[in-house]
């Protein structure tokens, strides 16, 4: 059962000791808003509540809630827990007499003026709690004759916590396992993850992202917005929203215009951070390869700002030593943001990073259809702007290419594909096609005039000075691929 900080999702944030607290004093504690509505069908397939029990040995009988007959998700199942059906039921009861009793006893109180001392009362039970916490032996709780359970099996907690804790433990796991089937009902049996939950928006996503297999077997994941710790239902998020002392990114803010802001984050600082945002991005990024390894890479993440914190629109990786100089490896604005200008954006902030650090860089090959078509358009406006306000200038690639940080290759491929390059009296000339240069004024005239962009007088950064092992490691790898260039 997923409880908030029992997996390395969130305690591995903890043990870097690089948490980022707020910087800025939002209003705690944040409260996920209400949803929009989204598109949800079955697709053609069962709805999971009719999927059958994965755990080896189970019927799907009972459930560890003690109050339904059927179960359909491992952290319901009472074989899984070594309980059986009546244990469930039973414990339960318990609970629910607790429960009841604690309502009646705070009824009482409440209509007590508050005294200063404990009653008597509240001393024997304060003494009571203190015993049964230094106990540590399982008298209580019925395990169902196994000596030691199996693998696929709830390991024995009673040798790391006392009765009372393993029994608070095990309430809050018959409790939120009935809430998390619930929460889930209605969502196609997909055995692989299909909706993505991350701030006040549901995404559907577009390809498979290996997060661990316990989390990536669910319809649906819930990421908090602001660490990307994924979890497994609503009401784990809601209780982490409460706990989470991030409202924006990690690492560096080095930009900073209107709402729009850039965080800068080191790989290596912020290795967890950086490796949830690459499971992240690999639901919209087909060919990307990288979550794991993000040391070499540095990741620049946009945000939107409100009174809650600073959203994540959509970042750029870029490794720190690239020797190809490409200052992309991988871009993505979620789809919740997608076609409102923040690719560009992104783009345009990856060459102006290359502008300050006196480089001419490219994105990584291969773009993907959507990349390809958002770098043309942003090259073709690029070109076309310079065509424009310097009617009379002559176009040199290699000067254009130095001015606006661009590589030549991606020059000439995009005036090739817009039919402005020919090859005339054996040189290449570039053609200004009025009837391209009509459509780029028409269409800037009719931009939106808030229209985002970047300022570069926003910026407060220096480029990153790779460390020793850094350049060697780079020189390794630049070594070896010229090598493999000469065998070929
Ligand atoms: N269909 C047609 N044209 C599009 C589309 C689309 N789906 N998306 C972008 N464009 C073009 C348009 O010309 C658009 O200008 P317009 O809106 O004025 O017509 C222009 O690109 C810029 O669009 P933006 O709104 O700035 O781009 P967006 O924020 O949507 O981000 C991006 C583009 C990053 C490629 C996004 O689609 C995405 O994240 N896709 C999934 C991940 C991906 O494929 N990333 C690129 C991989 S390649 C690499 O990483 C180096
Ligand atoms: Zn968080």
């Amino acid at each position: 059962m997923d409880t908030d900080s029992d997996d390395g999702n969130l305690s591995a944030n903890d043990k870097s000791g690089a948490m980022s607290p707020s910087k800025k004093g939002f209003p705690a504690p944040y409260q996920p808003r209400e949803l929009p509505p989204v598109r949800r069908d079955l697709d053609g397939m069962q709805p999971i509540e009719t999927r059958k029990c994965p755990v080896p040995g189970c019927d799907s009988s009972g459930h560890l809630g003690g109050r339904k007959d059927r179960h359909f998700l491992i952290d319901a199942c009472p074989v899984y827990h070594n309980l059986n059906r009546k244990s469930c039921k039973d414990f339960r009861q318990d609970i629910n007499k607790k429960t009841a009793a604690r309502k009646k006893a705070l009824s009482v109180l409440a209509n007590k003026s508050p005294s200063q001392n404990p009653t008597s009362e509240q001393k024997k039970y304060h003494l009571s709690v203190q015993e049964a916490r230094s106990t540590h032996k399982t008298t209580d709780l019925p395990v169902v004759g196994l000596e030691e359970p199996p693998e696929d099996r709830q390991m024995d907690l009673s040798i790391f916590a006392s009765d009372w804790d393993l029994k608070l433990f095990r309430e809050a796991q018959s409790l939120a396992s009935e809430d998390f089937e619930d929460s889930l009902k209605g969502l196609p049996d997909t055995k692989t993850i299909k909706y993505l939950q991350l701030g006040k928006y549901e995404m559907e996503v577009w390809y498979q992202s290996p997060y661990p297999e316990d989390y990536s077997c669910l319809p649906r994941v819930f990421l908090c917005e602001f660490c990307l710790k994924y979890m497994k239902s609503a009401t784990v998020l809601k209780r982490h929203a409460t706990k989470c002392v991030w409202k924006h990114p990690p690492g560096d803010e080095i930009y900073r215009k209107d709402k729009i802001s850039v965080f800068e984050i080191c790989g290596k600082r912020y290795k967890l951070y950086c490796q949830n945002l690459c499971l992240l991005a690999k639901f919209f990024l087909d060919h990307k390869t990288l979550y794991f390894d993000v040391e070499p890479f540095l990741f620049y993440v946009m945000t939107t700002a409100d009174t809650e914190g600073c959203h994540i629109v959509g970042y750029f990786s870029k490794e720190k030593n690239s020797f190809q100089n490409f200052n992309v490896s991988c871009i993505l604005t979620l789809p919740c943001y997608q076609r409102q200008g923040y690719g560009r954006l992104l783009i345009d902030f990856s060459y102006l990073l290359s502008r300050v650090e006196g480089k001419i860089g490219s994105p990584e090959k291969p773009l993907s259809d959507l990349g390809l078509i958002t770098y043309r358009a942003y090259w073709k406006d690029i070109i076309l702007d310079y065509i424009c306000n310097f009617p009379d200038k002559e176009l040199s690639i290699k000067n254009f290419s130095e001015e606006n940080g661009i590589n030549s290759y991606d020059i000439v491929s995009t005036l090739q594909y817009l039919g402005m390059i020919k090859y005339w009296r054996g040189q290449h000339v570039i053609l200004k096609k009025e009837d391209l240069i009509e459509e780029y004024l028409r269409k800037s005239r009719n931009r939106p005039k808030g229209r985002q962009q970047i300022y570069p007088s926003a910026l407060r950064w220096k480029p990153y000075e790779p460390t020793a092992k850094e350049r060697r490691h780079a020189e390794k790898i630049k070594k070896n691929q010229e090598e493999r260039k000469k065998n070929r």
